[in-house]
């Protein structure tokens, strides 16, 4: 049996064939970069429609790479939110009939619940349960202890933006355009972290919260008193050092508190100094850190299907009524 994973939350089209082991057959992204570009971030209206024109190509893409056809998948799993609802409802409605119309099960997936578990889809080691998970992504900052596939409880969050927010932000302050997290990296690589002394919001705070927006303002202060003349390789080190060491600090010291395994997830995760810093904070503290590989830290189809894969094992369907979701419902304990 094979997994067919939909996912078009916020500007990816993504389709991935699983097979039942959990293997990646086909993971195919269709991003609307280019579209939302000129717009300096994702425009809901326009993401919806991309959705629709690019979601039949994405799907029958990743059937031909698995070298699949529908006859051979077994469940369709599909994000139903977080998200942009106008975005969600394609993919969700397009997974939906196809299951009715093959007469096999559905699982609507929690796109956050997804990336938790994307770092099982990359090379083995794996973590053992329970581990803490770090997730930052464009509309997400916050940690968790993961106790299985389907349990997962929220140890803190962002009060304000979020850490892929932020990047998205200073890109657009610097002129550096959408998204700010892989340019800003990339300029990072030249810079000096140093440089600029940014604020580390709430890094002494003793709870596992995030605040992004103080940083921000920091920034375009920063950025007018230099008349906007700034070193862009200095600026967007300084900026990053701030955001990597805030994450770093809190989700090592979370881990520690919590059986000592850390997981990162999400697109910032994909951060070159994050990662490096996490490294190194773990191996000074004796936690074990388990990183997905680049592609999967970014929104894809596979971890739908695999988080799918759980869902369905462990609660079965989706009833057909089921709506999709804009926001988050995790709350703290
Ligand atoms: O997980 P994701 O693909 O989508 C959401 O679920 O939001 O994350 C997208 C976010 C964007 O804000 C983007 O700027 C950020 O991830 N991002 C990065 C990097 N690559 C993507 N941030 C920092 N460094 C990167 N290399
Ligand atoms: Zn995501």
């Amino acid at each position: 049996m094979l997994i067919l994973g939909i996912e078009s939350s916020c500007d990816e089209t993504a389709a991935a064939v699983l097979d039942e082991k959990g293997t990646i057959r086909a993971n195919v992204v269709n991003s609307q970069i280019a579209v939302h570009e000129k717009f300096g971030g994702v425009v809901p209206e326009i993401a919806s429609r991309h959705h629709l024109k690019n979601i039949l190509p994405v799907v029958n893409r990743s059937l031909a790479d698995a070298g699949a056809g529908l006859g051979d998948i077994g469940l369709v799993a599909a994000t139903r939110g977080p998200g942009l609802v106008g975005a969600l409802l394609v993919g969700y409605s397009f997974a939906r009939a196809l299951a009715f119309g093959r007469n096999i099960p559905f699982v609507g997936v929690d796109h956050l619940k997804a990336h938790l578990l994307s770092v099982f889809l990359g090379p083995e080691p794996h973590p053992r349960f329970p581990f803490t998970a770090l997730l930052v992504s464009g509309g997400h900052t916050a940690l968790f202890l993961v106790r299985s596939p389907v349990e997962s409880s929220l140890l803190g969050t962002t009060v304000d933006d979020a850490a892929g927010e932020a990047f998205d932000k200073v890109a657009k302050i610097l002129g550096l355009g959408y998204p700010g997290g892989p340019v800003i990296s990339r300029e990072a690589e030249k810079g000096d972290p140093a440089a600029i002394a940014f604020p580390r919001p709430l890094a002494d705070s003793g709870d596992f919260n995030f605040s992004f927006s103080g940083l921000k303002t920091a920034v375009i202060t920063e950025f007018g008193k230099m008349g906007g003349k700034v070193n862009r390789a200095d600026f967007c080190a300084s900026f990053q050092e701030a955001v990597a060491d805030v994450l770093s600090a809190k989700a090592v010291r979370a881990a520690g508190e919590h059986g000592g395994r850390l997981v990162a997830a999400g697109g910032v995760a994909a951060n070159p100094r994050l990662r490096e810093k996490l490294a190194q904070e773990c191996f000074h503290a004796g936690i074990e850190l388990f990183l997905p590989p680049l592609s999967l830290c970014t929104d894809n189809g596979a971890m739908i299907a695999h988080a799918g894969l759980h869902l369905f094992r462990t609660e079965g369907e989706t009833p057909p009524d089921a709506d999709v979701y804009s926001r988050s419902s995790f709350k703290a304990d």
